[in-house]
């Protein structure tokens, strides 16, 4: 053994845990914090044989996710879930910047930053409390016991998330379904190639009708620059698929959370200054976006362990956000604590372009909710809420809910 590779290196890992539902459902698959704790960094085999690593620990994670000598690039990588071993994994398509490293990374982050600013997101907040207070009163209107996914977590956000792009929210049936299949880790390369050939398609159609007629929204704006056709549709399928599900997953499963520990509930509700903190905690605690893949490019030192360039490190952002050395008792949702400093939006360059918009939108959302219905509580078992396992994006794939009229 070198210096690099102790005796004592624990065991390799065989098989990356996803399954969240075992226990509590707002917690990591368990097997997550032993490995954390025997090791925060550690090898991984892959299901395609190849010999990788597994970040789970808050500071080795940030390290690397901080780190230009780990690439993002799509065809570069080894996928820790089953079912992509026979395939070629192709390279991110024009304007896909996740799959992207420095400088053409960087081109599309410089055009878009500015566009995603705090202040600009803040200009956003009565609009998100306008559609979120129609939505509201359509679920008063129709009475107790409904889908609060259907309702309310899911058409705030993704109606949002449409008017800022400018992409009609009744053209809704041509992409969500799409969107779905890419976050799904069930269906197969050809049927996300698909699903993305379709988004893009359809965003293509509407870059053209924004060149012909530019209207008030992010994607005229964009055509204003120097990015190709093609880009825009790369880059306005981004955002739409990005938006759409993620902060839908967050309102639906903060609300769930909220309502298995009511004295947390019952402080958001009283206290309308705790909205920022209990948004950052609920980010923390419930880590619905993971993991991240990245590949070394060169030989690497992280923690005291060699990674060769070339090696794949799967980065569990969940695993990160309960660190203990980080988060005291981090199994305790605790809306007071500062949970700054969390990965649920990941770290470094690839961190999440959508967070300002993310965090208006929870802050408003939940808090609305909880005040306008005073006596919300779950319709079913909390044992019987569907979760959204095996996915990207962890969540609820129905919340039923009712209340007390009055
Ligand atoms: C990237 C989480 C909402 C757009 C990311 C990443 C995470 C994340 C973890 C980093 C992935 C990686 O490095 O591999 C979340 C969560 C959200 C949310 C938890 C809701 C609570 C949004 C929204 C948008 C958005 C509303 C819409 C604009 C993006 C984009 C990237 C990204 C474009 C890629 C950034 C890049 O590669 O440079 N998000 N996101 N996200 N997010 Fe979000």
């Amino acid at each position: 053994p070198t210096a690099h590779e102790p005796t004592t290196a624990p065991a390799e890992v065989t098989a990356f845990p996803t399954a969240r539902h075992t226990g509590c459902p707002f917690d990591p698959p368990a097997e997550l914090a032993a490995l954390r704790e025997e090791s925060p960094l550690r090898r991984m085999r892959y299901p395609d044989g190849h010999h990788g690593w597994l970040a789970t620990g808050h500071a080795a994670v940030r390290a690397i996710m901080a780190d230009p000598r780990f690439s993002a690039r799509y065809e570069l990588l080894h996928l820790p879930m089953p079912g992509f071993e026979e395939v070629e994994i192709p390279p991110a398509a024009p304007g896909d910047f996740t799959g992207m490293d420095a400088p053409g990374h960087t081109r599309y982050r410089r055009l878009l930053t500015g566009r995603f600013t705090v202040r600009r997101m803040r200009l956003l907040t009565e609009r998100v409390e306008e559609l979120t207070a129609e939505h509201l009163d359509a679920m008063a209107a129709q009475g107790p016991g409904l889908d609060l996914v259907e309702a309310y977590a899911h058409p705030v956000p993704a109606q949002m998330i449409c008017e800022l792009l400018g992409v009609p929210y009744a053209d809704r049936k041509q992409f969500t379904g799409h969107v779905a299949t890419l976050f799904d880790q069930r269906a197969d390369i050809e049927a996300k190639g698909a699903a993305y050939g379709a988004v893009e398609s359809y965003v293509k159609g509407l870059v053209a009708a924004k060149r012909a007629e530019p209207t008030d929204d992010l994607l005229s704006d964009l055509t204003g620059t120097d990015l190709t056709d093609e880009e825009l549709a790369g880059v306005g399928s981004l955002l739409l698929g990005a938006g759409l599900d993620t902060t839908a997953n967050m309102i639906a499963l903060g609300a769930f959370a909220l309502l298995s520990h009511p004295e947390q509930l019952a402080a958001l509700r009283a206290e309308p200054g705790l909205a920022g903190p209990a948004v950052e905690e609920l980010l923390r605690y419930l880590t619905v976006a993971d993991p991240a893949v990245r590949t070394a490019l060169e030989d690497v030192e992280v923690d005291g362990r060699l990674i060769r360039a070339g090696d794949t490190v799967t980065l569990s952002f969940q695993a990160a956000n309960r660190d203990p050395a980080r988060f005291p008792g981090p199994d305790r949702l605790d809306l007071r604590r500062a949970a700054t400093g969390h990965v649920a939006f990941g770290h470094g360059a690839h961190q999440c372009l959508g967070q300002q918009l993310a965090r208006v939108e929870m802050q408003i959302a939940l808090p609305a909710l909880l005040r306008r219905f005073p006596t919300l509580r779950l319709a079913v078992e909390p044992s019987e809420v569907p979760l959204r396992e095996q996915n990207n994006i962890y969540g609820v794939r129905s919340l039923p809910v009712t209340w007390d009229q009055t």
